[in-house]
């Protein structure tokens, strides 16, 4: 079938959910997709930080071609072998002692509320279950994850919201060591903002939330769906702030495509006991398989050298552009996770690149986001880049 052809199917039967670009997908191969008239085009979003090895990678598929044809899913009743692989890789690799896996995003972040909860119940009792979070936030559309995330747009309609979150400014350290009571439990901050503009806090942020955590036996929790598993250059993204949370909210990059979320906590912060959380599909075998295959090769001899080396070539290459577009206010990120800020709405470029065959998107309205796979080239980034200086020229015009 047609682009043309899919789309008007989509239109009469799938929920109308998503702002959809004008196109279907249906072959990805690295960082090349083809829609379904055959026409290619490179891919700078990864699925939103999803395809974090590319399309089709080889040490990928054969995890899941060979786990698909041994079993697919039994149940959290029972051991689950790749669950217990990857556990073991999570935690070798992290400050953590223990993963509960689940699917997404927002469970990963509503579980990590669930457990600071718990924590803190367990520990004082009623009444301490406040969790501060901040502004320009994303943290899930779930009810708990939604109401933790700071941004108005996301909740209208569906209030009331869950209580137990205060919004704060985010990178300001004062402003959290001020809203600390005697109901607080926890802070959910991620360690770079990426729906809420590619935001990325000044170096000592991140440490002086940890002080105020150890301090008031708080959890400081990191979501790190969005900027974990290789984005930046390095494993997580709060390696870069010299800092460990006791919870990390993990999904996207970590199955590469495959449907895989997780909490990886201290065996301090694990409060959850027996029966307290749960998922019918959480860490299932082809999950928790693809999972396997995407840490082993991000963490392959050379491979976060090679994305801090490639994002430190698409930063100077942006930085340049900046210099010389005036429209261009500011280029914000680290690693392949790239945020460029104009001081216009920035969908109608988002529209030209698919055009030209570049696919990128926004975060915020007048932020582009650049999220390629972490094994793009070079030569690919310098094309986006020549692209983008000629359609900044025109959107500038
Ligand atoms: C930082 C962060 N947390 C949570 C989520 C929610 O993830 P999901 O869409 O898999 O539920 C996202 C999605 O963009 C995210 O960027």
């Amino acid at each position: 079938m047609s682009n043309a052809e899919l789309i008007a199917l989509a239109e009469k039967h799938v929920a109308p959910t998503y702002g959809r670009y004008p196109v279907a997908f249906v072959r990805g191969e690295g960082c090349r997709v083809w829609d379904a008239d055959g026409k290619e085009y490179l891919d700078f979003m990864s699925g939103i930080a999803v395809c974090n090895l590319g399309h089709s990678h080889p040490a990928l598929v054969s995890a899941v071609q060979e786990q698909a044809g041994r079993i697919m899913h039994l149940s959290n009743f029972y051991h689950i072998e790749p669950q217990i692989r990857l556990a073991e890789k999570l935690t070798a690799n992290s400050f953590g002692d223990k993963v509960f896996f689940c699917n997404t995003g927002t469970e990963a972040c509503e579980g990590a509320i669930k457990l600071a909860r718990k924590y803190s119940a367990k520990k004082y009792g009623e009444g301490r279950h406040e969790i501060l979070t901040f502004e320009m936030s994303f943290h899930g559309r779930t009810m708990a994850s939604l109401s933790a995330t700071a941004q108005e747009k996301f909740h209208k309609g569906f209030e009331p919201l869950l209580s137990g979150f205060r919004y704060l400014p985010f990178d300001d350290v004062e402003s959290v060591a001020a809203a600390v009571s005697d109901k607080t439990c926890a802070i959910l901050v991620e360690p770079i903002q990426g729906e809420g503009g590619v935001r990325v806090p000044s170096p000592e942020y991140l440490r002086g939330l940890r002080e105020i955590c150890d301090a008031n036996d708080l959890l400081l929790m990191f979501d790190e769906v969005q900027v974990g598993v290789g984005r930046t250059g390095k494993l997580w993204g709060h390696e870069h702030f010299d800092v460990t949370p006791d919870v990390m909210a993990l999904a996207k990059g970590l199955g590469g495509g495959a449907a895989v979320g997780a909490i990886v906590a201290t065996d301090k912060a694990m409060a959850f006991e027996k029966g307290d959380h749960g998922s019918t599909f959480g860490g299932n075998y082809i999950a928790t398989a693809a999972g396997c295959a995407v840490i082993d090769t991000v963490l392959g001899p050379g491979f976060l050298d090679r994305v801090a080396d490639t994002g430190d070539h698409l930063f100077a290459g942006l930085n340049e552009l900046a210099g010389r577009h005036p429209i261009v206010k500011e280029v914000r990120g680290k690693g392949l996770i790239a945020g460029i800020e104009l001081d216009r709405e920035a969908g109608p470029l988002a529209l030209k690149a698919l055009e030209a065959g570049f696919l990128i998107i926004t975060a915020v309205p007048t932020v582009l986001r650049i999220l390629p796979p972490l094994v793009v080239e070079k030569d690919m980034i310098d094309k986006l880049l020549e692209f983008l200086d000629g359609a900044l020229k025109e959107l500038a015009a």
